[in-house]
């Protein structure tokens, strides 16, 4: 996809389980990143923007009932139809710091039971991220953080189940992170991991694709 060496943004990925505190520190970080005059942009899966991602939502919110591999198809697709654009902004030099990808895909559905090679194989050709930064929580800490907000997925039991998934998934683009640390512990080390990532990336790191 990209023998090209040129400077381009990274494609930074933040997975966990819900409520593991990724939207605060999404957010924190693309101001960290902003401020050193960084051009970034902040990404979530699913985006509920698109007509696609409205089905999606409808689902989660209890509003509509889905087979599970129809709903896990939507999520895919969900992905896919902002994957052109992702790539223009990468190439562009933008950063994308995105809330969620291909491996909620996976370890949400298959944590249903559905098989996990199935699960993975729409997501193969998607743009690889540079750096996965998972924020490691115990479910029952995540369950006593605030509350769920009463989305479908928002039970411990299924939690647990998808915290099994994602251990399955981890490579060597994964950076753990402890989330149970102070807010600000957690924010420091991210700043540290994706900084270096970003650099990389300017320096002109070939885009490459997921699982293929
Ligand atoms: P959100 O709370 O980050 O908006 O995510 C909504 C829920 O959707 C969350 O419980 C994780 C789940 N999910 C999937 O099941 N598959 C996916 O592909 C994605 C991105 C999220």
């Amino acid at each position: 996809m990209g023998a090209d060496n040129e400077s381009r943004g990274a494609l930074v990925v933040f997975e966990g389980l819900d409520r593991s505190g990724k939207t605060s520190q999404c957010g924190r970080l693309v101001s960290y990143l902003e401020g050193l005059g960084h051009s970034v942009e902040l990404w979530r899966f699913p985006d509920r923007t698109t007509s696609v991602g409205q089905m999606i939502s409808a689902y989660l919110t209890n509003n509509s009932q889905l087979d599970d591999r129809t709903i896990h198809l939507l999520f895919s697709a969900n992905r896919w139809e902002k994957r052109s654009l992702m790539e223009t902004k990468l190439k562009a030099g933008t950063t994308l710091i995105v809330d969620r990808y291909s491996y909620s895909g996976v370890a949400f559905s298959s944590a249903k039971g559905l098989d996990f090679e199935w699960c993975k194989a729409p997501e193969i050709g998607l743009i690889a991220p540079d750096l996965v930064v998972y924020l490691d929580i115990v479910p029952e800490k995540a369950a006593e953080r605030g509350g769920y907000g009463g989305e479908r997925y928002e039970q411990l039991e299924f939690q647990r189940k998808v915290a099994q998934r994602y251990k399955l998934l981890e490579d060597s683009s994964w950076k753990i992170v402890d989330a149970c640390q102070p807010l600000e512990d957690v924010e420091k080390q991210v700043k540290e991991i994706v900084l270096e990532h970003v650099m990389t990336c300017q320096r002109g790191k070939p885009v490459s694709s997921l699982w293929s």
